[in-house]
């Protein structure tokens, strides 16, 4: 008779199969899954410079904390929670009598994320996860009873768990839907929003959202059959362009699906506007002296903190805020290529 090994589980499941040494679906990714159970295997992804599936590395961390300065007894309110690990790193440093609120539209990973940080021993008295979109930020405040926050951050765009998972089809390396909303509950899909838009719509949409060199052949070629899933969109497009402009090399076709994908998700969930709203109600959301880091991943989203920034400079808002972007480490960039693209600017808010 087979002797049951200690942690052998009621149900015995057998080990997935997969072509190859290493699993490639996301599915598959057992061990990276369960983190708890498999801490070395997971260790072993992260030196070697990859993030494990359904995990989100927080970046430029340090940088973080060293322009927000959080301290003992302040309110800080994380606009965009994710997987909780800048809200966790500022929750250590509000101790004792500071709290984090945590804010995500994201109504699947949030729930994953708060029960990970009461793990971790933060308790409802000192921090709180909401569900909402950082555009309506005054009003998060007002319910909690908060006149204004000493410290805020918006790490913006989509974490890791989100890409990771082809069913939310945020990502062309995945065959999924073509979803790629943060909040599923809300709004329409990409693949409608491709179906609804006219040509000259879509190629707009790609100019103004990713800086598109090529927007009006993309465009062209996405409207000419419905596109319902990533891998149908990411073949469309690749295909296409490779057919239309022979002597573009590979890589500026891949970036073009890349900049096609990112053009569409900040179409399908508003993050333009989203942003917009949030650096309007800034300087009301920030007390006297208060610090806010905003990291921002393409050029879009850079400018506008940059302008709003700057703007409030000017008119006396802010006291201070960042005159040049920083830029994560070579050894940050090297273990977490996320983090290539990642600009950081802060703002203090005037006395
Ligand atoms: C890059 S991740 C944040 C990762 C997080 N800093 C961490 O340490 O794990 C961005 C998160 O912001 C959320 N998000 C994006 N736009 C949002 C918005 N307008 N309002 C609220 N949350 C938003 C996404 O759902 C995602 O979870």
């Amino acid at each position: 008779m087979l002797k049951k090994s200690p942690d052998s589980s009621a149900v015995h499941r057998r080990r997935p199969r997969y072509p190859g040494r290493n699993p490639r679906r996301f599915e598959d990714k057992y061990k990276e899954l369960n983190p708890e159970r498999y801490a070395a295997d997971v260790e072993k992804i992260l030196a070697s410079g990859k993030t494990p599936a359904g995990t989100h590395r927080p970046i430029m961390v340090d940088e973080v904390l060293r322009c927000l300065q959080p301290a003992p007894g302040e309110v800080a309110v994380d606009c965009t929670l994710g997987g909780g690990g800048h809200a966790e790193a500022i929750l250590q440093r509000v101790q004792p009598g500071g709290r984090v609120i945590g804010l995500d539209v994201d109504p699947l990973e949030l729930p994953r994320t708060e029960l990970r940080l009461r793990a971790a021993g933060f308790g409802e008295d000192v921090f709180v996860a909401r569900h909402g979109n950082f555009a309506g930020l005054p009003q998060v405040l007002a319910a909690e009873g908060i006149a204004a926050a000493d410290i805020v951050l918006a790490d913006l765009g989509v974490s890791s768990m989100q890409i990771d998972n082809p069913a939310r089809g945020f990502s062309y390396k995945e065959p999924g839907p073509l979803d790629m909303r943060m909040n599923p509950s809300h709004g329409e899909p990409a693949s409608q929003l491709l179906a609804r838009l006219s040509e000259d719509k879509l190629a707009a949409l790609l100019t103004e959202n990713a800086d598109e060199p090529h927007a009006g052949l993309i465009a062209s070629l996405l409207k000419q059959q419905p596109v319902a899933t990533t891998h149908a969109v990411e073949r469309v497009v690749r295909t296409g362009l490779t057919e239309a402009l022979p002597r573009l090399a590979k890589t500026d076709v891949k970036m073009s699906v890349r900049r096609t994908f990112q053009a569409l998700r900040i179409a399908v969930n508003g993050e333009f506007s989203a942003l917009d709203a949030l650096l309007r109600s800034l300087p009301q959301c920030l007390a006297p002296g208060g610090r806010v880091v905003m990291l921002t991943f393409h050029s879009g989203e850079d400018r506008r903190v940059k302008k709003a920034f700057q703007a409030g400079h000017r008119a006396g808002v802010y006291a201070e805020v960042a005159t040049e972007v920083i830029r994560s480490t070579k050894e940050e960039t090297f273990a977490n290529r996320r983090a290539s693209a990642a600009k950081l600017r802060w703002a203090v808010r005037a006395r």
